[in-house]
C-alpha cells in the first residue's frame, strides 16, 4: 500500500528524493558534514536576499524551539514585546514570552481578521516602553496572512525591532529582507521547504546578534552561542540532526530546480484554489474571506449535519488515501486541509473526491445550520 498523502501543514508529503538523501549516515565533525550544513545555511539567508546583512543559525528541534531561542537570545531581560494576536500561534508566542518572562502586550484581533498595521502604529505610540514586536507571517491556526510588509514599515517607524515567526511562510511567500526591515526570521526544515521535520531556523540579523552575548536564559536555546561555536568550528554544538539536514539540503536543490519561491508560491495557490472551489462544490465554506486566505492552510467549517463527526471522516479518507488535519479554534467547529507538500492540484481534486465519497458514506447531506 502507498503511504497517505499529508495534507498539513508540516510534516508534509515530500519527494522520494528527499527521502533517499536520508540513506547515508554522516559524522558530525566530518567536513563534508560541516560543509553541507554551511551550504544549507547559505542558501536558506540567500533565500530571503539577506546576505549582506543577516546570518542563519540552525537549531535542533520543532519550530517552537527555534521561535523560543529566537526570543530568548534577542529579547533583553528588561525588554518589552507586543504581540498582534490573531491565532494560536500568536499565542504561542505569549506563552513562551509568559516562561521567559519577559513583560509582553497583547493586541488581539478577530481570528478571521488580518493584523492592522494602524493598530500597531496606536500601540507603540501609546508605550514607548515597547522594545520588540513579534508577529506571525501565516497563522496557521486558521491559515490567515498577515502584511508582512506594512508590519514592518511601522515597526521600523517607531524605531522598534521586528520578530517573525514564518515557520508556515518561509519559501513560499515573498519576503525580501533588503526592503524588509525585521532582526529576526524564523522558520524550519519539514514546512514549505519541504525538507522533513527536525530543524529549526533563525535567519538574524548580525548587528542584532553580536549586540545580545550572554543574554539567553538557556544554554540549549542559545543562538548567539550556536553562531560562535559554529563560526568557530563549522560545527553544531551540540548532536546535528544529521539525516534531516541531509533531506533539506536535497529539498534546497529541488528547490530551486522547480524556479525557487515564485514556482512554490505559483503551485500552492493553484492547490488552494482548486481545493477550496471543489470544496465550495461539495457544500463547505471556508471560515475566512478569500482576502485574507495564504494558499498554505485551509480552514473548513464543519458540516452542520447530526451525522458529522471529524474522527469519523479522518478515519474514512484516511482509507482512501489522505491525512485531514483538526481545528484550532476554540469557538467555531473547523477542520483544516493544507495544500502546501511535495503534491499538486490533481492531488487536491483526488481529496476533495475521497472527503465527498466520505460524508456520502456518512450520511451527512447538510452543511449549513
Ligand atoms: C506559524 C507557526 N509557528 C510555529 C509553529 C510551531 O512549530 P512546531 O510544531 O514545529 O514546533 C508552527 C507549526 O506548524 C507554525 O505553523
Amino acid at each position: 500500500m502507498t503511504d497517505p498523502i499529508l495534507l498539513t501543514p508540516g510534516p508534509l508529503t515530500t519527494t522520494r528524493r528527499t527521502k533517499e538523501a536520508m540513506l547515508r549516515d554522516w559524522g558530525s565533525w566530518d567536513t563534508t558534514f560541516n560543509a553541507l550544513t554551511a551550504s544549507v545555511c547559505q542558501d536558506l539567508v540567500k533565500l530571503v536576499h539577506a546576505e549582506d546583512t543577516h546570518v542563519c543559525i540552525p537549531l535542533q528541534g520543532s519550530g517552537t524551539f527555534s521561535v523560543e531561542a529566537a526570543l530568548g537570545t534577542l529579547v533583553p531581560k528588561n525588554g518589552k514585546v507586543l504581540v498582534p494576536n490573531n491565532g494560536a500561534y500568536c499565542q504561542r508566542i505569549v506563552r513562551i514570552l509568559g516562561y521567559l518572562g519577559r513583560e509582553v502586550v497583547v493586541l488581539d484581533f478577530a481570528e478571521d481578521e488580518a493584523v492592522d498595521p494602524e493598530r500597531i502604529h496606536s500601540a507603540l505610540l501609546a508605550d514607548s516602553a515597547i522594545t520588540h514586536v513579534a508577529q506571525v507571517h501565516c497563522e496557521t491556526g486558521t491559515g490567515i496572512l498577515n502584511p508582512l510588509s506594512e508590519i514592518a514599515t511601522v515597526v521600523e517607524a517607531h524605531g522598534r525591532r521586528l520578530i517573525i515567526d514564518a515557520m508556515s511562510s518561509f519559501a513560499a511567500l515573498p519576503i525580501d529582507l533588503r526592503t524588509m526591515p525585521v532582526d529576526a526570521l524564523i522558520a524550519a526544515s519539514g514546512k514549505c521547504l519541504e525538507g522533513v521535520p527536525g530543524m529549526g531556523f533563525v535567519i538574524a540579523r548580525r548587528t542584532a546578534l553580536e549586540a545580545v552575548a550572554g543574554n539567553c536564559h538557556s544554554l540549549a536555546m542559545d543562538l548567539h552561542d550556536q553562531w560562535i561555536y559554529m563560526q568557530k568550528t563549522g560545527q553544531w554544538r551540540f548532536t546535528p540532526p544529521t539525516h534531516v539536514v541531509a533531506a533539506l539540503r536535497c529539498a534546497l536543490d529541488q528547490y530551486l530546480e522547480e524556479g525557487g519561491q515564485p514556482a512554490r508560491l505559483a503551485r500552492y495557490a493553484e492547490n488552494c484554489a482548486t481545493l477550496v472551489s471543489a470544496m465550495r462544490r461539495l457544500g463547505f465554506a471556508t471560515f475566512l474571506d478569500d482576502t485574507v486566505q495564504a494558499p498554505i492552510i485551509i480552514t473548513f467549517h464543519a458540516p452542520a449535519d447530526p451525522a458529522y463527526d471529524f474522527a469519523e471522516l479522518y478515519r474514512r479518507v484516511r482509507e482512501k488515501g489522505f491525512i485531514l488535519y483538526p481545528g484550532k479554534l476554540t469557538t467555531v467547529n473547523t477542520f483544516r486541509v493544507g495544500c502546501i507538500g511535495a503534491i499538486d492540484a490533481d492531488a487536491m481534486r483526488r481529496a476533495v473526491a475521497a472527503i465527498d465519497a466520505a460524508l456520502r458514506e456518512m450520511g451527512v447531506m447538510r452543511f449549513t445550520a
